[in-house]
Formats: structure tokens, C-alpha cells, sequence
């Protein structure tokens, strides 16, 4: 019988452990037969050997107890090994993203007006009229207030058409004098070449005390600025006419794919225009409250800035994700 306890250090694994208790403890056991064969004993020989298959009972159970114990450690810790990740195994290189070059442009741009203490405002996207329209001095029957042109929501309010409501509701906030640029997205009904139903601007407004500010503050800031974003270009003003502004100019560049010289992109005329500006409508001063101030406002298109920067032919590949187009734009 004792030798059933030293069979318990040979067992291997917890399946040969359970097969050797069940032949031991089991009801056909060892044990039990132990037990059945008492009864062909003499009496006075029964005690001593129930005595010591008890005993045996007893210390096989402790033994095998610890066994499993063993056992069941050194299956885990296989486990464990098995699984083991080694995390200090070089990875392969993952390749490093870039920027969207909508989002390259934006960043630079508004960096740019950062360094000159421009605050930078948001607004909203969802817009009412008096914000959009209204207080720009855009009145009620401007074209510009079409369904054609404007997203509307049935209860009358509206997808901002440009970035310049901020320039009215940081007026609202805050008193002169100010000094902010808004970029954003802005929405419009159009789909062609060279317009998509969502795109993004950065707006510009400067106001200070009444005759603080004049054109030629304007006119030397884009100066500066389109030079610092296209490099040696020739810019030019030519008049025009936006509802918030008086005077109202655009502003041209002298062509980046052909130098001025004349090609396709240009239509043959040498300049591509890239912002519109003016200075401050006094209707617009009257809208928000302010009076005897100055100032002037810009907006432009941040996609067309980044199509120039980039000579990217066809505004709607801004907007499709294709990685044959972005991974070119890794930093
Ligand atoms: N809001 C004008 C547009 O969307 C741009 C602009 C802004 C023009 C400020 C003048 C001054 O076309």
C-alpha cells in the first residue's frame, strides 16, 4: 500500500494524477478493495490493517493534495511562457502620417496672423439670418440670401455662407479695439470644378478708434501675408464691391504656374485672385453698436490657397481622401 504514495511523485500531469486517484480513492479502488477484503481477515488482524489503510488514506490524500498544487503551477507558468509577448522586440516601422493640406494651409495661415496678436475666434456653423445677412448689410432681397445659395433649416436658420459672422458676433462680445481672425468651414449650395458644398475660409478683422486704421494698413498686411504664403509673387488691388466693406477690393496674385506669363489655370491673364477685402462698412459698425471706430476685413478660401500652394488641379480632390493624393503630403 505504500508504494501507491511514491507513485504519486512519478505522475506527470494533472490528467495522470486524477487516473491515479480515481484507481486509488475511487469505489473500485485500491483502497476500497482494501477495505472489502477486511472481512476475510481474523477480527483480531482487522484493526491494525483498517488502522493503516486508513493511514494510508489519509497521507496518500495530503500527498496528492500537494501534487495537484505543484502540478497546477507548473501548467500555468507553461501557459504563461507560452503566451509571453516580447515588447522589447523592435516593431517594425509604422510609416508617420501628415496633415491634410486644407489643414497644413490653415495652420499656416493661422500662425502667420498669430504672430501679429490676431485673437482667433470660432463662432458657429449654424447661423440666423441677422449674423450671416442682415447685420453685414446684406439686405433682404441681396442675392446672395437665394435658397440657391443657402443651406436653410425649416425654422429659418441657416449653414453660415462665410466665416464673416464672427467678425459681428466678436464685435458684440467685445468692445474695440479688435484684432481677430476666424477660420471655419462655411457651407454653400454649388458643385462644380471649383466649388464643393463645404469648404473653409479664414476671415480677418481689425477695427480701432475712428481714422487708427486706413487701407494702407490693409494693403501692407496682405502684402506681407501672401508673400509669406507664395513666396515672391506680385500682388495687386483691384476694386470691387462686398456689402460689409467700402472701399471693397480684391486681391490678385500674379499667377504661380506660369509667372505671370499667361497659361490655363490664370485663363491667360497672368493674375489669380485669392482674397476679398475692404474696410469696414460703417453699416456694419451701426449693427453691433460701435461708433467712431475704423476698420478692415478680409476673407479667403483656404482650399484655394492650398490648391496654389500645392498646384492641385480639381478642388473636389481636397475633399475625396484618396491616399495616392495625401500621402504626398506627409510632413
Ligand atoms: N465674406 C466674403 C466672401 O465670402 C469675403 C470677404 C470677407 C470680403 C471680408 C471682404 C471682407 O466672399
Amino acid at each position: 500500500m505504500r508504494e501507491l504514495i511514491d507513485k504519486i511523485s512519478e505522475v506527470k500531469n494533472l490528467k495522470e494524477l486524477e487516473e491515479l486517484r480515481v484507481s486509488v480513492l475511487g469505489k473500485k479502488g485500491e483502497l476500497a478493495k482494501g477495505f472489502a477484503n477486511m472481512k476475510n481477515l481474523a477480527p483480531e488482524q482487522r484493526k491494525d490493517v483498517a488502522k493503516e489503510l486508513n493511514e494510508v488514506k489519509q497521507s496518500f490524500t495530503a500527498k496528492l493534495e500537494e501534487r495537484k498544487e505543484t502540478l497546477q503551477k507548473e501548467a500555468l507558468e507553461r501557459e504563461m511562457l507560452s503566451e509571453k509577448i516580447d515588447i522589447s522586440l523592435l516593431s517594425t516601422s509604422s510609416e508617420a502620417g501628415g496633415y491634410h493640406p486644407v489643414v497644413e494651409t490653415m495652420n499656416r495661415i493661422i500662425e502667420y496672423f498669430q504672430k501679429l496678436n490676431f485673437s482667433v475666434e470660432e463662432g458657429r456653423m449654424v447661423e440666423d439670418d441677422f449674423h450671416n445677412f442682415e447685420a453685414l448689410n446684406l439686405p433682404k432681397h441681396h442675392p446672395a440670401r437665394d435658397m440657391q445659395d443657402t443651406f436653410y433649416f425649416k425654422d429659418g436658420s441657416l449653414l453660415r455662407t462665410h466665416t464673416s459672422p464672427v467678425q459681428i458676433r466678436t464685435m458684440q462680445r467685445d468692445k474695440p479695439p479688435i484684432r481677430m481672425i476666424a477660420p471655419g468651414t462655411v457651407f454653400r449650395r454649388d458643385f462644380d470644378l471649383t466649388h464643393t458644398p463645404m469648404f473653409h475660409q479664414v476671415e480677418g478683422l481689425v477695427v480701432e478708434e475712428a481714422g487708427k486704421v486706413s487701407f494702407a494698413n490693409l494693403k501692407f498686411i496682405l502684402e506681407d501675408f501672401l508673400k509669406h504664403m507664395f513666396g515672391e509673387v506680385d500682388v495687386r488691388f483691384r476694386p470691387s464691391f462686398f456689402p460689409f466693406t467700402e472701399p471693397s477690393a480684391e486681391v490678385d496674385i500674379s499667377c504661380v504656374f506660369c509667372e505671370g506669363d499667361g497659361c490655363r489655370v490664370c485663363s491667360h491673364t497672368g493674375w489669380l485672385e485669392v482674397l476679398g477685402c475692404g474696410m469696414v462698412d460703417p453699416n456694419v459698425f451701426d449693427a453691433v453698436g460701435y461708433k467712431d471706430v475704423s476698420g478692415y476685413a478680409f476673407g479667403l478660401g483656404v482650399e484655394r490657397f492650398a490648391m496654389l500652394i500645392h498646384q492641385v488641379p480639381d478642388l473636389r480632390s481636397m475633399f475625396e481622401g484618396d491616399l495616392r493624393l495625401l500621402e504626398q503630403f506627409r510632413a
